[in-house]
C-alpha cells in the first residue's frame, strides 16, 4: 500500500475511530445512567454448552512458541515461567526506525509517551541507537520500511536474536521496491507478525477465555446488544489477493443493504486487524467474513462469533439470513452469546489502545525456548502467494 494512502487511510480509521469512541461513550452512559438491566443471558443453552466445547478443544495451541501459548490460553493463566535469566535487564534495539514507530508504540497515536512495560510482566531496556549493536541481546528489524537488504548490519554476535517484524499481510511486506523476502534468508532467528505461530506474537487483538476465573459476564445484557445494533452488517473482506470476485459480491450486498452495511479489513490467515477487533467486536456487531479460509478465522475468534460467507450459497442466502437474524432476537443474540466467556482485548495502539510489540519482545526473551533457531527460508514461514492465496479466487 502506499504511503500517501495508507496516511489517509488513518487519518479515516482516526475518525471513524472518534465517531466509535462517542458512540461507545453514549452507549455507557445510557448504561450506567440506567439501573442494569436485568434481562441478561445467563440461559444455560445448549449453545452456550457447545462454546464451552469449542473452548476446551485446545486448537492449534500445540504449533507455537511458548509466548503464543500463553496468549492464546484463558486469562488468568499462569505466567510462563522465566527459563532464560540474565544478571541486568535484557537490552532490546530497534533498528533504525524506532523513533518513527515510536508514535504507534510508545505514543499510541496520542501526545503522551506511555512505558513499553507498563502491565508488561516483565521489564527491558529499550535503545533506538545503533551504536548499542554490540550490547544488544535482541534486534528488531522493521521490514515494511526496510529499502534494502543492506540497511542491515554485519552480526557481531551470535547469540543476539535478530528478531524480523511485520504487521502487514505477506503481499505487504516491503513497502518499497520489489524486494524479495529470500535475500533475508539466514538472517533472522525469530519472526514477530501477528499470526499466533510467531516466536513473538502481536496479533491486533485477541479474544480470550475468561470461563476459567470469571463467573459468566452478566453485564452483558441483550438490551446493551439491541440497543448497539445501530448496522446491520459489518463486511470484512480481503485485500491480499488483489480483486477477484470479491468486490462483486459485496457490491451485491451493497445493493440490498445500502446504508445498513459497513465494510472493513482483510481476515487472511489469521491477518486480522484493530478493524476486526474495534469495529466489528468492540462496537458489538457480527462481523461478515470473506476472503480469509474459514479455519483461519475460527483459530482466534469466538465460536459463533461471525457469519462466513462460504457458508451461503450466494449473497442473496446471506442477506436472508441476516434479516433473519434481524427478526428474531434469540437467534441474533446467540452470536453474542461468546461474549459471556470471551473478553476482547484491543492491543494494536490505534485509538489508544495499548501497544504489546515491545513487551512481547522482552517477554519473548525471559519466556521462550534459549535454542538457536535460524530462519533459512523464510518463505517457509511467510509466503505471499501460499498465504493471499494469489491464483485463487
Ligand atoms: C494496567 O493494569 C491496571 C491494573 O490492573 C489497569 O487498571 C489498567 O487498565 C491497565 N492498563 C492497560 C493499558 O491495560
Ligand atoms: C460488571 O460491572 C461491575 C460494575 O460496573 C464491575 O465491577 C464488574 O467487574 C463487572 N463484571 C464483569 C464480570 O465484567
Ligand atoms: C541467530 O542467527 C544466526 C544466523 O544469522 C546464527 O548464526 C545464530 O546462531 C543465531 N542465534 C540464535 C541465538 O539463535
Amino acid at each position: 500500500m502506499h504511503a500517501l494512502l495508507r496516511f489517509s487511510k488513518r487519518l479515516l480509521l482516526v475518525c471513524v475511530g472518534f465517531t466509535i469512541l462517542s458512540s461507545i461513550l453514549a452507549t455507557f452512559v445510557i448504561l450506567f445512567g440506567e439501573k442494569p438491566n436485568t434481562e441478561v443471558l445467563t440461559k444455560k443453552t445448549e449453545h452456550g454448552q457447545r462454546i464451552n466445547k469449542e473452548l476446551l478443544r485446545s486448537k492449534f495451541i500445540g504449533t507455537t512458541s511458548v509466548l503464543g501459548k500463553w496468549l492464546l490460553s484463558s486469562e488468568g493463566s499462569l505466567v510462563p515461567p522465566i527459563i532464560n535469566k540474565k544478571k541486568g535487564p535484557y537490552l532490546i534495539l530497534i533498528w533504525k526506525y524506532g523513533k518513527f514507530l515510536e508514535r504507534r508504540h510508545i505514543r499510541r497515536f496520542t501526545n503522551n509517551k506511555f512505558s513499553p512495560w507498563e502491565n508488561c510482566t516483565v521489564k527491558c531496556i529499550l535503545s533506538y541507537e545503533s551504536g548499542d549493536l554490540n550490547i544488544a541481546d535482541a534486534v528488531v528489524f522493521h521490514l515494511h520500511l526496510t529499502r534494502n537488504v543492506l540497511e542491515l548490519p554485519t552480526r557481531t554476535r551470535w547469540n543476539q536474536r535478530w528478531i524480523f517484524l511485520t504487521d502487514e499481510s505477506p503481499i505487504h511486506t516491503f513497502l518499497y521496491g520489489t524486494q524479495e523476502l529470500s535475500i533475508y534468508n539466514g538472517l533472522f532467528n525469530w519472526s514477530m507478525t501477528y499470526r499466533m505461530n510467531s516466536d513473538v506474537p502481536v496479533p491486533y487483538g485477541r479474544t480470550i477465555s475468561t470461563l476459567f476465573i470469571n463467573s459468566p459476564n452478566i453485564n452483558f445484557s441483550s438490551d446493551l446488544i439491541k440497543k448497539s445494533k445501530t448496522k446491520l452488517v459489518t463486511v470484512m473482506g480481503s485485500n491480499c489477493g488483489g480483486i477477484n470476485g470479491r468486490w462483486k459480491y459485496i457490491r451485491q450486498l451493497k445493493l440490498i443493504f445500502g446504508n445498513d452495511l459497513d465494510i472493513y479489513g482483510k481476515c487472511l490467515n489469521e491477518y486480522l486487524t484493530e478493524k476486526v477487533f474495534w469495529h466489528g467486536y468492540h462496537k458489538l456487531a457480527i462481523p461478515v467474513i470473506m476472503g480469509a479460509p474459514k479455519k483461519d478465522c475460527e483459530k482466534l475468534l469466538p465460536p459463533h462469533s461471525f457469519l462466513h460467507v462460504s457458508d451461503f450459497a450466494d449473497p442473496v442466502a446471506l442477506a436472508n439470513y441476516i434479516h433473519y437474524l434481524n427478526k428474531h432476537n434469540e437467534k441474533y443474540f446467540e452470536y453474542h452469546e461468546w461474549r459471556k466467556y470471551f473478553k476482547v482485548i484491543n492491543e494494536h495502539g490505534y485509538f489508544g489502545s495499548i501497544s504489546r510489540h515491545y513487551c512481547r519482545v522482552c517477554e519473548a526473551l525471559h519466556y521462550n525456548s534459549p535454542t538457536i533457531k535460524v530462519y533459512d527460508n523464510i518463505e517457509l514461514f511467510w509466503n505471499k502467494k501460499r498465504d493471499c492465496n494469489i491464483n485463487k479466487t
